[in-house]
């Protein structure tokens, strides 16, 4: 698993615009740039949709006064399912959406999680990072089936 000090690996995400998915490697969102990433187990879950998601984008005018560029959300899921989920959920502009369809942003940092028993496949982890010019420096990986641990709430006490 990634630890504080490491240094995200090189991926690419797919990002939906308006002339369609497009890819956003690593680099594009992280270089140069402070960035609150989490990630959930999928869009449109109940706790994803109900809990973690709401509470970075009613905290993002909060998040972004203490100096953060970016917030952003990664899950396996497509660019299609991320921007409606983007565009239901009010974030649309405010919070990247990071499409990591294929779960390999997810597996390259250790925080792949199976659920292929409960008809989900390949997912990823609850968490959230604050990440400084590419480098980790912060990490809360949610060990139960909350999202407190991995909340803004928790980031806006770290930063
Ligand atoms: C959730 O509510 O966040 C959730 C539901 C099912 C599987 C994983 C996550």
């Amino acid at each position: 698993m990634i630890k504080i000090g490491d240094r995200l690996p090189n991926s690419t995400f797919t990002v939906m615009t308006s002339e369609g998915p497009k890819p956003r490697t690593t680099d594009e969102v992280f270089a140069g740039k402070k960035v609150v990433l989490f990630a959930l187990p999928g869009a449109f879950t109940p706790t994803c949709s109900n809990n973690h998601l709401p509470g970075f984008r009613d905290n993002l005018d909060a998040i972004k006064a203490k100096g953060v560029d970016t917030v952003a959300v990664t899950a396996v899921n497509d660019a299609f399912v991320m921007g409606a989920w983007a565009k239901s959920s009010d974030c649309d502009g405010k919070i990247e959406f990071l499409a990591d369809g294929s779960a390999k942003f997810a597996q390259a940092i250790g925080l792949g999680l199976d659920l292929t028993e409960r008809g989900m496949g390949m997912r990823s982890r609850r968490y959230s990072m604050l990440v400084e010019d590419g480098v980790v420096k912060t990490l809360n990986v949610e060990e139960g089936t909350g999202a407190e641990a991995s909340g803004a709430l928790t980031m806006l006490g770290q930063i």
